[in-house]
């Protein structure tokens, strides 16, 4: 059984393989709710926090996040390995450009429709 990731920025989901990082599964599928930068945990751009659900983080950056974050859900996308369904807030430093509750939706600088709600 396939684990599911849930964006709640733009509210997205997408499964995710055994053993891999949030960010590779997403990357593969070709979706893009979370910002992609190094892959390698050193740059923060794809910082999340996890809402619910279990995971393990590999190697984490404290110049990305702190022990206490770490403590407190905080993680990088590329390091996070799911152990469970995880439902996820980005936070890093594009993520008000993945955020649809903020009435546009964007992707690296390119702005797009926001999705039509009534
Ligand atoms: S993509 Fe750079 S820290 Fe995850």
């Amino acid at each position: 059984m396939s684990i599911r990731i849930h964006i709640e920025n733009c509210d997205d989901s997408f499964p995710c393989p055994d053993g891999s990082n949030v960010l590779r599964a997403m990357e593969c599928l070709g979706r893009r709710g979370i910002p992609v930068g190094c892959r390698g945990g050193g740059c923060g751009v794809c910082k999340v926090k996890v809402l619910d659900g279990r995971y393990r983080n590999e190697a984490i950056s404290r110049a990305c996040v702190s022990t206490e974050e770490e403590a407190e859900g905080y993680s990088l996308a590329c390091k996070l390995i799911p152990e469970s369904d995880l439902s996820l807030r980005v936070i890093g430093k594009m993520a008000r450009s993945f955020d649809i509750s903020r009435g546009a939706f964007h992707f690296y600088g390119a702005p797009a429709t926001a999705p039509h709600r009534s």
